[in-house]
């Protein structure tokens, strides 16, 4: 990237409530043993009665600002992505500037499924190189538990509720993260692998109608997972190349938490060893547009992200849409 941007604060939230794979045995016909040994996930957390996205993007947000040591008035945009929004209207990203208590700023929510997040980090720094003094918020925020169909054992065990935050400007601070390159791409001809159909203009609803299925996730997950792998070890090494790093290079690998064993296909076959790939999706499930900046956040908190690493991120999600992200802390 031309002009460099920098993240200066990192934040991570998941709700209470945790839903165990012992829990979902009493749900649907599937095992713990099933779940961890196709997927890894042992728990994930789901949101309350009332609770929504902007309440997890909110406090992710709260998070993320107290660690850039911000005040929120210096805020200048909120942009959310996500991909179970509170509403189609309002945009999450305004219900979240109203929680956060602000006005003025331009909220924008953006949609790319799982990879939403690295998509938005392209747009946030493409937003902070052309605004000198834009601090923007930049979210992932899910409720997938409100679009998934809790009678489908196929979906139901993968994903999980959460939100995670950072923020970007382009003026860096003595501790911030800088994001030194971003690939992203897509191909729409392999949308149908991979959809939340229904309420949207090509399935719409009608007063009364019961909820079809095809209001939920749908997944062939056998394709997903061969293109995941795919495009997400092809982005890397060329985002790794672009720069002049090989695998040696990279300290800490932050790949989209969808489940265990595309997270090792990837690691393996980018020859980054175990020690060196962030792992979180035993604990939170598959949180979509949530998962990279979870984890993130999490690893932010627990000491992970030490100054002068290499970090690669890595995402792939419906659409399809994948993408990379190389920072430097
Ligand atoms: N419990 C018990 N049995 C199950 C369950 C379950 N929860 N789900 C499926 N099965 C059964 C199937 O019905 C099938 O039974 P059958 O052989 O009698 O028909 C059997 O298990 C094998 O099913 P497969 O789909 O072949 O299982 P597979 O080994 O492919 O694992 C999984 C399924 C985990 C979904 C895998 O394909 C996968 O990980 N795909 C990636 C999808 C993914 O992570 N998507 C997340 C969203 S996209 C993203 O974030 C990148």
């Amino acid at each position: 990237m031309k002009n460099k941007c920098y993240i200066r604060g990192f934040g991570a939230f998941v709700p209470e409530k945790v839903l165990t794979n012992f829990d979902l045995e009493k749900m649907v016909d599937t095992s713990d043993e099933w779940i961890r040994t196709r997927t890894g996930i042992e728990q994930r957390h789901i949101v309350a009665e009332g609770q929504s996205t902007s309440d997890l993007t909110t406090q992710a947000a709260k998070a993320a600002i107290t660690d850039a040591k911000m005040n929120r008035e210096e805020l200048s945009h909120i942009l959310v992505a996500t991909c179970t929004p509170d509403a189609y209207c309002p945009n999450t990203a305004c219900i979240t500037e109203d929680k956060l208590g602000l006005k003025g700023l331009m909220a924008l929510d953006l949609s790319a499924a799982c990879s939403g997040f690295v998509y938005g980090l392209k747009l946030a720094s493409s937003l902070a190189q052309t605004e000198e003094n834009a601090n923007i918020l930049l979210c992932g925020g899910e409720s997938m538990s409100s679009r998934i169909n809790w009678e489908d054992r196929n979906t139901c065990v993968l994903f999980g509720d959460g939100a995670g935050a950072v923020v970007i400007s382009a003026t860096p601070t003595e501790d911030s993260t800088t994001i030194v390159d971003i690939e992203l791409s897509s191909d729409g001809s392999l949308c149908e692998l991979l959809t939340i159909r229904g309420g949207g203009s090509s399935l719409p609803y009608k007063v009364g109608q019961p909820v079809p299925e095809e209001h939920f996730v749908m997944m062939q997950g056998r394709e997903v997972f061969k293109h995941a792998v795919r495009s997400m070890v092809g982005v890397c090494n060329t985002i790794m190349e672009r720069n002049g790093l090989s695998a040696d290079d990279i300290d800490i690998l932050i790949p989209h938490q969808a489940n265990m064993r595309i997270i090792e296909a990837v690691g393996k076959k980018l020859s980054i060893d175990s020690e060196r790939v962030y792992v979180n999706v035993n604990k939170v499930g598959n949180t979509s547009a949530a998962s990279i900046p979870i984890a993130l956040g999490q690893a932010k908190a627990a000491g992970i992200l030490e100054p002068g690493k290499n970090i690669l991120l890595t995402t792939f999600g419906g659409g399809f849409t994948w993408g990379a992200a190389l920072l430097r802390t």
